[in-house]
């Protein structure tokens, strides 16, 4: 793996910056896939050759591929729990949907992108890589997209949106509890300060800033996480209540 010690920003020039450059152990890419860790270097190779050629990765990009892209998305699976149905909204190239699946199969992953280009290549690799992953063309705020794939367990995204707009996005496709995991840059607690007051609006509760694979990675990718709100019960009105005596 090579390191880049300059920080550039994400695959989009408009795109939030995710985090500084991370450089990884030497051996976290074969610990973090395991098993499956040929399929990672595929994957890898795809993304350096197809993405970069169909404009989806900067050239800039490659020598990095595995540290800033690969890992930065596969750590966020501390996060998640055994099985859980996971859409990551705006998945672009695939990250961090597409690592997260190689190294952890066990979760259910749907790779949520509206660009008609970068879903055609999500398909393509998906079915290069013998994934058990679902591409979907689509906005995440759409209704018909909320109604078939509401009711997940989490959502992931990296460099999508502000936060005010990614909690509006995200809670209407998570169960109640369910989590929202949104990799960040290094700004995130500031990013939390100026919008948890929509965040709040939107049904986020326990919202935090943690770090993952911090075994593998300096820094860490930094995350901000939320639940979306648990419904509170119903307690009838009180004159409807004597009503019923
Ligand atoms: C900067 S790219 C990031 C791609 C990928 N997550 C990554 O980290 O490399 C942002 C992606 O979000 C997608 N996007 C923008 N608005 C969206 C929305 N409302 N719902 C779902 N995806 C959206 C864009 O099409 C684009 O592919």
């Amino acid at each position: 793996m090579k390191h880049v010690g300059r920080s550039e920003r994400m695959l989009d020039p408009g795109a939030p910056a995710v985090s500084a450059e991370p450089e990884a152990r030497p051996d976290a890419a074969s610990e973090i896939f395991g098993p499956r860790f040929y399929i990672a270097q595929r994957y890898a190779e795809l993304l350096s050759s197809a993405g970069v050629e169909r404009g989806l990765l900067g050239p800039r990009e490659v020598g990095r591929v595995w540290d800033r892209h690969l890992l930065n998305s596969a750590v966020v699976g501390e996060l998640l729990d055994p099985g859980d149905r996971v859409v990551d909204i705006g998945s672009g190239a695939g990250l961090p949907g597409i690592p997260l699946a190689i190294a952890r199969p066990d979760l259910q992953v749907v790779l949520l992108e509206p660009l008609l280009r970068r879903s055609e290549f999500l398909n393509e690799v998906v079915a290069e890589l013998g994934l058990a992953v679902e591409v979907v063309r689509g906005r995440a705020e759409e209704p018909w997209v909320r109604e078939r794939y509401g009711g997940r367990d989490a959502a992931v995204s990296r460099a999508v949106a502000a936060l005010n707009k990614l909690t509006k996005w995200t809670m209407p496709l998570l169960r109640p509890g369910g989590r929202m995991v949104a990799i960040k840059g290094e700004r995130a607690p500031d990013e939390v300060h100026a919008h948890r007051r929509v965040m709040a609006a939107s049904g986020a509760v326990d919202v935090r800033v943690v770090t993952c694979g911090a075994n593998y990675l300096r820094p860490p990718a930094t995350v901000v996480l939320a639940r979306r709100r648990k419904q509170t019960r119903q307690w009838p009105a009180r004159s409807a209540d004597r009503r019923t005596r």
